[in-house]
């Protein structure tokens, strides 16, 4: 294994508007990976910042009538804040409008330009303002950026040149023959894809005339330099490079974090402007989905779905949102993100599970040995299973977490609470203490959850920042060195004796009335209800309107992240469709192929999770229990149901 360095970055965020979900989850990921590094004993450096140069920014400021750089100062200042809230300990915040940043740029410019990498030339294409960079003919959606929804500008000026195409053939290479250097793999065949066809010079200067907000180039004060060239150079300035210590040490063992949107910057761009100023390439780039409303549509103020994170933090804590997001979401891939499934999450894994083992321990604890953690004995039985998956945890979750495979990593965890909790119904502790005998096997039972405990709130930490904390508070430990990451490989060094602390609940459950939003006609539908109106008889052509159906399954599997949800694929008729439906936790997959079932086949189509549902299954329920209607006898699928 090679030195344990880790350099992690997130993307330095445009400071045009207030920071939003999409941030956030983003500098959660890269904060769970900076304190788990720091945890396991890597030097560790984490870097956030903010990109305040471009065309974008100097709108922004224009538009709010301020100076830009008082507008940047007051909006990167917004940033810093927002990291405090969800707990976020960055070991550097650099903006590109700090002067250790400008200098770098005008350095790392005057080398590639010396190099010959740099011609001045016309340009003519297709600007996105939104994205701050030209867009090819290909990339474009009916004529707009597929990103902003907008008619990209027609321009046409002199801008200098870097020689990007020359280095494609390079880069390609480099790119195959490092399988993990681009992750998940569809996005390095994606760049891969790119890389096939030229990808043509990349204009790296605006005229100074028409942007003046920006960093000089430094053979040619009438041109500033274009806001990616830029703002990539954040990674390195960040470290002094090309002299400092930081950068020595740190830069080749760089982690990127993007989102899918800055691919193209950080995996064409970035290496190229690497290579061509003679700086070493960074070790990975980490591309992260995208983050959609509840109803699996994309965030937008006017659909009315946007999601706070800052708000969810002050109303459940900011553990309980990092949480969330890192155990729903697998990295790289997109998901709908909402309360009712953080009110959900939190209910089952923290209240159910993690709070329970919590509270029967340490009731049991004080009930029969008067609140001091006894002395085991001999392991036996259940011990050895719950010991020896104990001990494998560590590594385990430490190469779920060094392939990014953070929502494994979480379920590995939870998956060893669940163990936790199963060993306290096998081995009846309360049956024990009604029987003297079996006083010192009641001890090592006690002894073996508390210290299930300690190891299962040390490898929480870099999700849940605070709970660690409360958890050994309870259990009365105070040594440090009991949660080192060392210390969490070997079962059985948490001494006995302990006087453990005040029993408190610490995730109480929360009766939401939150509900899961789904398809916009069905919100209208309820927003009547809520508005008043009664519930009134409706006519037969009104009912007439539903088409129900008989449908045969024929296959249905379980949706990665949403515990409720199974998608189907039935045939009525001739027609297959695709069909998601929320009966997870009644009906197993395998259960449900061969039955023919009831579905409202003319409901609008609606993404649950991500992913497409064409129709919705009859089923009845009362409390906790659904139970499909399904059809018996001999009728085809595609019958009408009347
Ligand atoms: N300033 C550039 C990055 C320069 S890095 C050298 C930028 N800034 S941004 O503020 O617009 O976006 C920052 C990141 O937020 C991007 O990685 C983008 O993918 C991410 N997200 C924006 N909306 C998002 C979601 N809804 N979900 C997940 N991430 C998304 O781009």
């Amino acid at each position: 294994m090679g030195e344990r360095v880790f350099y992690i970055t997130t993307p330095i965020y445009y400071v045009n508007a207030d920071p939003h979900i999409g941030h956030a989850y983003t500098t959660i990921v890269a904060d769970f990976l900076a304190r788990w590094h720091r945890l396991a004993g890597y030097d560790t450096h984490f870097l956030t910042g903010t990109d305040e140069h471009g065309e974008k920014i100097a709108q922004a400021a224009q538009k709010n009538n301020e100076d830009p750089q008082a507008f940047v100062d007051r909006m990167s200042a917004r940033f810093r804040d927002a990291w405090k809230k969800l707990n976020i300990e960055y070991d550097d915040f650099i903006r590109t409008t700090e002067q250790r940043h400008k200098k770098v740029v005008q350095q790392v410019l005057q080398k590639v330009y010396e190099a010959g990498d740099i011609y001045f030339g016309e340009y003519e294409g297709l600007y996105c303002v939104g994205c701050e960079r030209f867009l090819t003919e290909k990339e474009l959606v009916n004529g707009r950026c597929p990103d902003h929804g907008t008619v990209p500008e027609k321009r046409k000026e002199g801008n200098y040149f870097f020689r990007m195409e020359k280095y494609r053939e390079w880069l390609r290479n480099y790119i195959m023959e490092n399988p993990d250097f681009i992750r998940p793999e569809g996005y390095r065949n994606e760049v891969l894809s790119m890389l096939s066809e030229p990808v043509g010079d990349l204009s790296i200067s605006r005229p100074r005339k028409r942007v003046p907000w920006g960093i000089p180039l430094p053979w040619d004060e009438e041109h500033v330099t274009y806001v990616w060239f830029d703002a990539l150079l954040n990674y390195v300035s960040a470290l002094d490079y090309p002299n400092g210590e930081k950068f020595d040490r740190y830069w080749v063992h760089a982690w990127h974090l993007i989102g899918k949107d800055i691919l193209k910057p950080h995996a064409v761009f970035w290496p190229t402007m690497l290579k061509s100023a003679g700086i070493p390439i960074y070790k990975c780039l980490n591309v992260g989905g995208f983050l959609l409303g509840p109803d699996g549509k994309k965030m937008s103020k006017s659909l009315g779905n946007v999601v706070d994170p800052f708000a969810l933090a002050e109303k459940y804590g900011p553990d309980v949102v990092r949480y969330y997001l890192l155990r729903d979401l697998p990295y790289g891939q997109d998901g709908a993100v909402g309360e009712a499934a953080l009110v959900e999450r939190y209910n089952a894994d923290l209240a159910n599970d993690l709070g329970n083992l919590l509270s029967r321990t340490v009731t049991m604890i004080d009930k029969f040995f008067g609140g001091y953690i006894p002395s085991p004995g001999l392991p036996e039985g259940p011990d050895h299973e719950l010991i020896a998956q104990a001990e494998m945890l560590p590594d385990t979750v430490e190469s779920l977490i060094r392939r990014l495979e953070l929502t494994e990593a979480l379920k590995a965890i939870w998956k060893f609470i669940g163990r936790a909790n199963k060993y306290i119904d096998e081995t009846a502790p309360w049956a024990l203490a009604k029987d003297p005998s079996k006083k010192e096997r009641l001890a090592t039972v006690l002894y073996n959850l508390a210290e299930a405990l300690r190891i299962i709130s040390v490898h929480i930490w870099p999700a849940m920042p605070n709970i660690p904390g409360k958890i050994r508070g309870q259990l009365g430990i105070s040594d440090e060195s009991l949660f080192t990451w060392e210390s969490v490989k070997r079962f059985g060094v948490l001494p006995a004796g302990l006087r453990i602390g005040e029993k408190k609940i610490i995730f109480p459950r929360i009766e939401s009335t939150v509900e899961l939003k789904t398809a916009s006609k069905e919100e209208k539908s309820e927003g009547k209800k809520g508005s008043g109106e009664k519930a009134e008889f409706i006519t037969i052509d009104e009912f007439a309107k539903v088409d129900l159906r008989v449908a045969e399954v024929l296959e249905a599997s379980r949706i990665e992240g949403a515990d409720k949800l199974l998608k189907l694929k039935v045939k009525i008729g001739d027609e297959e469709r695709q069909i998601v439906a929320g009966i997870a936790k009644h009906y197993k997959p395998e259960e449900l192929v061969g039955k023919k079932v009831v579905v409202v086949a003319n409901l609008k189509p609606a993404k649950l999770r991500g992913v497409e549902s064409q129709g919705m299954l009859l089923a009845a329920s009362s409390k906790e229990k659904v139970v499909l209607v399904t059809v018996e006898g001999d009728i085809e699928p595609g019958a009408k149901v009347k």
